[in-house]
């Protein structure tokens, strides 16, 4: 009939001791006392002894049975507690887990390196709302109702009077409104419109930009922004200013950029035109300066909008606008 039962018992015993995990200890449970184990094939075969031996033989065989249950729960029960004990005390000597760092969004970094410029050339940075009055956004800033120019802004309405902005500009009357010139600021921020393609998205970032003070002129626009643009892409850059029109500027101004990918022969990027618009500007309209109560005969001042992505795409040579929100840390971490 094969091994005797304290054969058995003696083996299973020396087995568990040896076990170094669970799943050992689980293995030899099922070896010993599972359907096919030996135990129970033992017990099964009981049948099979000589008549006197069968009483003794089960009476063993059930003792041992009840030995090896309770010295594998034993030993699971220990391993577990092991396990526990183990999780709770601190290695000291183990190195930290780093925690990832995450960076600012590209449109951030580039806005702020915008403002930076600014701020060095001695501009403020002024903040406003999102979400704007008719009066900032077109009014105050010469749109009259009616007026074509309102059209090219596609416009998202939230009332009949009240809007989301669509450029950064509703922060030159809300500046001038609170201080007397000189004013030179620079206003960052989110602006909205509604269009959407491969060089549009309904949100997108400007920056703003206006000075006012006596005999500011448009020598003092050429010679700030040319400096501007020297020290955001190169100093070498070469720049056009191209007669433009913006209803609250006069004369205004729409600067481009010699295109940063064919140098000026012409590619897709610029539409074979070998430039690039990066902003708008001109010399502040008198009609604003009326609406914020400025003498129009002691002051000038001059204004100007660029959009941030426009200049990170230049700057990165990124060729889809709306890679920069789809939040994809492929693309983002590369900044
Ligand atoms: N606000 C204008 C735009 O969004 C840009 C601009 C700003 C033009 C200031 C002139 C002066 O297109």
């Amino acid at each position: 009939m094969g091994k005797s039962i304290e054969k058995i018992e003696s083996e299973a015993l020396k087995e568990l001791k040896a076990a170094l995990d669970l799943e050992r200890i689980e293995f030899l449970s099922t070896k010993y006392l599972g359907r096919k184990g030996e135990v129970t094939f033992f017990l099964r075969n009981i049948s099979k002894l000589p008549q006197e031996k069968r009483a003794d033989a089960g009476k063993k065989a059930n003792t041992v049975k009840k030995t090896l249950e309770s010295a594998f729960t034993d030993a699971i029960r220990k391993f577990e507690e092991a396990q526990s004990k183990k999780g709770d005390a601190i290695d000291v000597s183990l190195p930290g887990r780093p925690v990832p760092r995450g960076t600012l969004h590209p449109i951030t970094q580039i806005s702020s390196q915008i403002c930076d410029i600014f701020t060095k050339l001695g501009f403020d940075i002024a903040e406003g709302p999102e979400v704007e009055t008719d009066y900032y956004n077109f009014e105050a800033l010469n749109f009259p109702k009616d007026h074509p120019a309102r059209d090219m802004q596609d416009t998202f309405f939230v009332s009949d009077n009240i809007v989301l902005r669509t450029h950064t500009s509703p922060l030159q009357v809300r500046v001038m409104e609170k201080t007397s010139p000189p004013v030179r600021i620079i206003a960052p921020g989110k602006v909205f419109r509604c269009d959407s393609d491969l060089t549009h998205t309904p949100m997108f970032h400007q920056v703003e930009g206006l000075m006012v003070d006596e005999g500011v002129s448009f020598g003092d626009l050429k010679g700030i922004l040319t400096t501007f643009i020297h020290q955001m892409f190169d100093d070498e850059i070469s720049l056009r200013f191209r007669p433009s029109f913006f209803p609250f500027t006069e004369p205004s101004a729409e600067v481009d950029i010699l295109c940063v990918i064919c140098r000026g022969k012409g590619c897709r990027v610029c539409s074979k035109t070998g430039w690039l618009e990066i902003l708008g500007s001109g010399m502040v309209h008198p009609a604003v300066f009326e609406n914020v109560k400025y003498d129009t005969s002691k002051y000038t001042g001059f204004a100007f909008g660029m959009g941030v992505e426009r200049i990170a795409m230049l700057k990165y040579g990124i060729d889809d606008l709306r890679i920069f929100f789809n939040n994809d840390v492929r693309f983002l971490r590369q900044f």
